[in-house]
């Protein structure tokens, strides 16, 4: 390698423009006068959360891809980059953490009706995972290009759909009802294909790239979980049990969100995994 090698192209591109730094540094519009200090850090979270929804959002598309063309092994590479960027969200959570009540309630009353409950990228996120409820449609009517993304989402094959088809694909027995179920209604629990997916984790030798895939979408599944349970912790926390911005019954309404699963027969498998341990086959 010659110095040349080393010296760049003649270009006009610079780390600024590359970046749209001066944008990116102008979007933090405080609706306090007189400016509240933890503001800044309110609008700044929420924005790097909404990046990296985008990215999450890159790569379930990049994985929807490689599933339908039977590629698992990209597929598996993807999935774990989305767990590794959840991990940074559900510890982003400590950073806002560090704004008290008090500091909270400086600024509160300005963002009304704003709330996350808003965030059509999340709203996306649930719908290609494979968690289906028509009802957040309504709240994004007002909002034409988060309803058009989501709509999008929830009109096309979910992930679990199809690796679920990939299941069958590879001959894992999974039931027709199943495989012909009418994509855009949530997703109900499937007993018998709970069952299979049971039976994969005691033929590991045979199955081991199936079992890997299941193993990596529960990673998921679970920091989804945890970033839920994170997020309401914080709440209660900083806004105790009063409502939300958004209109909910705040903690409450969350809580309930805890139980939400993208793969449930994935965890159901595991009634399967036991209790046909050391059974006579
Ligand atoms: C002081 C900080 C925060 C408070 C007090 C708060 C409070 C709430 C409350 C009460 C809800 C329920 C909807 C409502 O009635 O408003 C909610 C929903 C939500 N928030 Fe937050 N939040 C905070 C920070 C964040 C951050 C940083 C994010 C990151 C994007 C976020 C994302 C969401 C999402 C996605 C929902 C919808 C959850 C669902 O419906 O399953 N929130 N938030």
């Amino acid at each position: 390698m010659t110095d040349d090698a080393l010296v760049p192209k003649v270009s006009h591109l610079t780390y600024d423009s590359y970046l749209k730094v001066h944008d990116l540094l102008d979007l933090q519009d405080l609706q306090s006068d007189p400016q509240q200090h933890d503001e800044m850090l309110f609008i700044i979270i929420h924005q790097v959360y909404e990046l990296w929804f985008k990215q999450i959002l890159h790569e379930v598309d990049g994985m929807l891809a490689f599933i339908d063309q039977d590629k698992p092994l990209p597929f598996v590479k993807s999935l774990k980059r989305v767990v590794r960027i959840l991990d940074v969200l559900v510890h982003q959570v400590d950073i806002l953490e560090t704004m008290t009540p008090i500091e909270f309630d400086r600024f509160r009353a300005l963002l009304n009706p704003a709330s996350g409950f808003q965030s059509h990228q999340f709203r996306v996120a649930e719908y290609s995972l494979g968690i289906r409820d028509k009802v957040y449609l309504k709240y994004h009517e007002t909002n034409p290009v988060g309803f058009a993304a989501m709509k999008a989402a929830i009109e096309r094959p979910s992930l679990w759909d199809r690796v679920v088809a990939y299941l069958h694909r590879v001959g894992i027995n999974v039931p027709q009802s199943v495989l012909d179920r009418s994509v855009q209604e949530p997703w109900e629990l499937n007993e018998d294909l709970a069952r299979e997916l049971g039976a994969v984790y005691r033929q590991l030798d045979e199955r081991y790239h199936v079992y890997t895939i299941l193993e990596s979408l529960l990673d998921l599944d679970q920091k989804l979980c945890l970033w839920r349970y994170r997020h309401v912790s914080m709440v209660e926390r900083i806004i105790g049990i009063t409502r939300g911005t958004g209109g909910t019954h705040g903690v409450e309404y969350l809580s309930r969100t805890l139980s939400k699963r993208a793969f449930p027969e994935i965890w159901e498998a595991r009634q399967h995994i036991i209790t046909n341990l050391g059974a006579p086959e």
